[in-house]
C-alpha cells in the first residue's frame, strides 16, 4: 500500500452511528489520512443539517488525529478528483449490502477510472445498524445508547423533543 495515500469515506451520516465510527477507526489504522465527506443531497430530507452532521462527526472523531471532516455536493467521483484522493472506503454490514455497494463501486469507477473502492467489514455488533433505524427507535421513545456514540445520543434525544414540539404546534 502506498503510504502517502489518503482515503475518502462518504455518506450522509444522519446521524453517525457506532457502525460508522467503527469503519472510520478501522480505516484510520490503514491510511495516513481519512477524509470523512458528508453529502448534502437537495432532494433528501435530513434530521440533522449539514453543519450539525459535521459537528457530530467532529465530536465523535476528536480522538482520531488523522481524520478530517468535510462536506461536498455533487458527484463523489468529481469531488475525489478535486482533492486528488482516489481511494473510497465503504462499510459492509451484511451480504445484503453487497449488491448495492458493488453497483456503486463499479459506477464510481466508470465515472472516474482512478477510483478504487475498499470495503471494510464492520464489527459484528453493528451488522444490523442503520441511521434510519436508530432515528426511528429514538422517535418512538426507544433507547439508542448501544447504537450511537454518547454525544450523538444526547443530540438525537434533543432533536426528537424539538420535532415532536413542532408537530404538536401544527
Ligand atoms: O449515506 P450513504 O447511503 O452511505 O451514502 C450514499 C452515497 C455514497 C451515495 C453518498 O455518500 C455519496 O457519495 N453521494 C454523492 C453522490 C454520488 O456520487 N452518488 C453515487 C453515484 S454512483
Amino acid at each position: 500500500m502506498k503510504k502517502e495515500i489518503s482515503a475518502v469515506y462518504s455518506g450522509s451520516f444522519d446521524p453517525p452511528t457506532n457502525g460508522h465510527l467503527d469503519i472510520i477507526i478501522r480505516a484510520s489504522h490503514l491510511f495516513p489520512k481519512i477524509i470523512v465527506a458528508v453529502t448534502e443531497n437537495i432532494n433528501k430530507k435530513y434530521t440533522f443539517s449539514l453543519r450539525e452532521r459535521i459537528v457530530l462527526l467532529q465530536k465523535i472523531t476528536k480522538g482520531l488525529k488523522n481524520t478530517k471532516i468535510v462536506s461536498f455536493s455533487g458527484l463523489l467521483a468529481d469531488y475525489v478528483e478535486q482533492i486528488n484522493s482516489f481511494v473510497l472506503i465503504r462499510g459492509l454490514r451484511a451480504i445484503s449490502d453487497f449488491e448495492y455497494e458493488f453497483q456503486m463501486a463499479l459506477m464510481n469507477r466508470k465515472l472516474n477510472k482512478k477510483i478504487e473502492t475498499i470495503f471494510l467489514m464492520t464489527d459484528q455488533r453493528y451488522t444490523f445498524l442503520s441511521s434510519s433505524m436508530v432515528k426511528e427507535i429514538a422517535i418512538l421513545g426507544g433507547d439508542t445508547k448501544d447504537f450511537v456514540p454518547k454525544y450523538v445520543e444526547k443530540e438525537l434525544k434533543k432533536r426528537v423533543v424539538d420535532l415532536s414540539k413542532r408537530n404538536n404546534e401544527k
